[in-house]
């Protein structure tokens, strides 16, 4: 490794510090702290173009850099932690036709270092490349292996079903409220050539799966570490869900992009929504608004006047106690009211509908994930959301100190102007193109302060 890899720069943001330089050597720091949950993919060894990486080495020196960065991984879990080793194919040789199953020819060097296999999971995509002689590849695995503990044989992953619930096909009176149990083959597509995922990144993964891993396994104010973080996706989703995070990426480039992209999001879910309240339905059209604006636009949104269907789910909320609690005859008629409350807020018209409608609309458009819960989740969702939004609402000073939080928690969206009194949204493309990225790689200052955990 060159020198140069050896110095890092820090990025601390919200809860979470993301740093340029080498896993190998930043992971190996006495003082690097424990984590809770890992999220990655590393390089493939498939001769990808990286920025400032060669992904092209002899397999034998290919494997022993993953045992490596195992044996390091796993000294910095703490017991029970989840690692997600998200891989690949690669060609046994060049132009040859045989190929490697990386998952397959790593899993003897993660059980060497105390980490065992608990699930295998298949990322499955359209597109991916074609070819004549064979199936297209439209998939990827995700290995879920776990830190055991010599002394705690018995030590569990954390994972709450809960929370990636899916919406079950029948409404059958039998089925789990909240939605169905997902499987561990995920259909998700590719970020797309023109999306608002995409970024100069060649690999970057879709937000939706790391999203799924999270919310599963970890608990807000939990540490998700991605040691290849690339654009930094692991890093947005989990601030996005008020986690910790620690991401270390060894290229300038996508270093820089990913402290870019990370400034688009909010700390937490809270936050979020009231974020994009903000820019959906004030600042949207006017791109400038002064903190009255701001203060009078959240007024009115608290003074809506629920609709007929907000008013019975947020009635029903307020009594909900838990899925056991209610009799199986009940539920159809909770789905059906909640499928209702779907439909009426994906209209084009939910800024006009109450909080409740609105609160759920930010949240759908924000989490991909949410995408396959059923109406009554989002319902309970908004719902607890709306009981934490209410009294910020009716105080002016929270309300002000709500707005500094969102406008310092996302500079790359945010300034304020006039001695703080107006809130600016910044324009400018939230991707970032492949040539721009290029030119900042070219700007960007060398790093220079090492990082110490
Ligand atoms: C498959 S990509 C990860 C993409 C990421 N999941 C995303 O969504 O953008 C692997 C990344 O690891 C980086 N990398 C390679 N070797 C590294 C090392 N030793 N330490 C840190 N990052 C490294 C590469 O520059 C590349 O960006």
């Amino acid at each position: 490794m060159s020198n140069r890899r050896n110095q890092a720069t820090p990025l601390v943001a919200g809860t979470g510090t993301i740093v340029h330089g080498d896993c190998t050597e930043l992971l190996a720091q006495k003082s690097f702290p424990l984590v809770d949950l890992v999220h990655t993919s590393p390089p493939y060894n498939i001769d990808k173009p990286y920025q400032d990486y060669t992904d092209k080495l002899h397999l034998s020196d290919y494997l022993k850099f993953v045992s490596r960065v195992a044996r390091l991984l796993s000294e910095k879990m703490r017991s029970g932690a989840s690692l997600f080793w998200q891989t690949g194919y690669t060609q046994a040789s060049p132009n040859s036709d045989e190929i490697n199953p990386i998952d397959v020819l790593t899993f003897p060097l993660f059980k060497e270092h105390g980490l065992y296999l608990k699930d295998r999971i298949i990322w499955r995509y359209y597109g991916g490349m074609s070819f004549k002689s064979k199936f297209k590849n439209q998939h990827e695995t995700i290995l879920w292996y776990v830190k055991g503990d010599p002394e705690n044989p018995t030590v569990q992953p954390y994972f709450n079903i809960d929370a990636v619930r899916e919406t079950s096909r029948e409404h059958d009176p039998r089925n789990n409220l909240l939605g169905r149990n997902p499987g561990n083959v995920w259909q998700v597509d590719r970020v797309a050539y023109g999306s608002i995922e995409q970024t100069s990144h060649i690999a970057v993964f879709p937000e939706e799966v790391t999203e799924r891993i999270i919310r599963a396994c970890s608990r807000p104010g939990d540490t998700v570490l991605d040691p290849f973080l690339g654009s930094g996706t692991v890093a947005k989703v989990a601030k996005s869900l008020g986690r910790s995070y620690l991401g270390i990426e060894l290229s300038r480039g996508y270093y820089e992009e990913s402290v870019r992209r990370l400034g688009y999001q909010q700390l937490g879910e809270l936050d979020t929504v009231l974020s994009w309240l903000l820019k959906n339905f004030l600042l949207g059209s006017r791109r400038r608004a002064s903190r009255e604006d701001c203060r009078f636009y959240f007024r009115q949104l608290l003074r809506a006047r629920p609709t007929n269907i907000e008013a019975r789910l947020s009635e029903w909320c307020r009594a909900f106690t838990g899925v056991d609690d209610v009799p199986k005859k009940e539920k159809p008629k909770l789905w059906a009211m909640g499928d209702e409350f779907l439909k009426s807020i994906s209209s084009p018209r939910t800024g006009h509908l109450g909080l409740l409608s609105n609160i759920a609309a930010a949240y759908l458009n924000n989490y991909k994930l949410a995408k396959w819960f059923n109406g009554l989740r989002i319902g309970l969702i908004a719902h607890g959301l709306q009981q934490e939004i209410e009294p910020v609402l009716k105080s002016d000073r929270k309300m002000e100190s709500v707005l500094d939080r969102i406008v310092e928690g996302e500079p790359s969206s945010y300034e304020s102007k006039h001695k703080g009194n107006v809130v600016l949204l910044k324009q400018g493309e939230r991707r970032v193109k492949a040539g721009v990225a290029r030119r900042r790689i070219k700007e960007a200052p060398s790093a220079t302060e090492p990082v110490l955990f």
